[in-house]
């Protein structure tokens, strides 16, 4: 375990015992029990080619509370935007710091940083893939629903870099996952594979399909993410017709089990992805879904940097 690039690297057992880490580390911080000593004197570099607000807040408050330093490097402010390769760009910072944090869009740029780089990197969202998002996705259903066999999640929307990084996560840990996107808005082929493979290991099942109604039944999840990613914002028009049947509203919601949660990575756009009814609605935990964040993040820079 040396980078977080994809989760597809990580083993199941790499992941529950993250996973495990970040509950304590929850618990710590939730009854005063500083663990500033766990990254002392460790400096982390986040490299944003995109915007954050989770991401960049959640990193840069870990590192404080785990006793370390970050330091917010702007793309477009480092000399990596005026096309200084990636790896030099990854020789030279592993000179100075401890770790990389990186959202940009090709997960190729985050993978050449880890072959050139001596020191952890950590994927903080790519076009493909978003695996700090689902380690504390997992670590909510786990709340929520007290274990992962014989749990199912149901992701509904556009098989993005988020859906990517679902179903490698899910297929993982033993979860269900089943996926429905529109035609021509599938996940990726990759992921999926992986997926798959994944899930002949814990047992989990894996679906992928079209219809939301018929993914939905019997969820005890169901997850949405926007339509329109970072980098698409052009095809706005388009996507919103083709995915307007996908909506997660209070009837889709009600053919999932009366128990189901509702989840969201945020940012989210009520009237479109999902309905305020929903996402503001009892069933909804995505602010403890982005608290997450913090906890499952400070466990991956204990792992990684520690
Ligand atoms: N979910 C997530 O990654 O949010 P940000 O884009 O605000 O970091
Ligand atoms: N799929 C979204 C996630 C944002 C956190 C995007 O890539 O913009």
């Amino acid at each position: 375990m040396k980078h977080l690039v994809c989760l597809s690297d990580w083993s199941s057992d790499e992941i529950l015992e993250t996973l495990k880490l970040a509950d304590q580390l929850k618990y710590e911080n939730k009854n005063g029990i500083r663990h500033n000593h766990l990254l002392k004197g460790k400096s982390l570099g986040m490299i944003f080619s995109k915007s954050s607000t989770r991401t960049r807040v959640s990193f840069e408050v870990a590192m404080y509370q785990l006793g370390g330093y970050s330091m917010f490097l702007s793309a477009n402010d480092i000399q990596l935007g005026r096309g200084e390769t990636v790896a030099d760009t990854a020789r030279t910072l592993s000179r100075y710091i401890d770790g990389i944090m990186i959202r940009t869009f090709k997960q190729s740029d985050v993978e050449e940083l880890a072959a050139f780089g001596t020191i952890p990197i950590i994927n903080g969202l790519t076009d493909s893939q978003h695996p700090c998002q689902i380690l504390a996705d997992l670590q909510t259903v786990k709340e929520y629903k007290g274990k992962f066999k014989g749990i199912k999640l149901t992701y509904v929307g556009d098989g993005n870099n988020v859906a990517n990084s679902l179903l490698i996560g899910c297929a993982k840990v033993g979860m269900d996952i089943s996926v429905a996107t529109p035609k021509g808005y599938e996940c990726d082929s990759k992921s999926i594979d992986v997926a798959m493979k994944a899930a002949q290991e814990s047992g989990a099942k894996v679906s992928i399909g079209y219809d939301p109604y018929e993914a939905v039944k019997d969820a005890d999840v169901v997850y949405t993410d926007t339509w329109i990613s970072m980098g698409v914002e052009s095809e706005k028009e388009e996507r919103v017709k083709v995915f307007m049947p996908y909506q997660v509203n209070s009837e889709l919601m009600s053919k999932a089990k009366p128990d189901a949660i509702f989840m969201h990575c945020l940012p989210a756009y009520r009237g479109y992805e999902v309905t305020s009814e929903v996402i503001d609605g009892p069933q909804s935990v995505v602010f403890d879904e982005a608290e997450n964040r913090l906890h499952a993040q400070k466990a991956v820079l204990v792992k990684l940097m520690g």
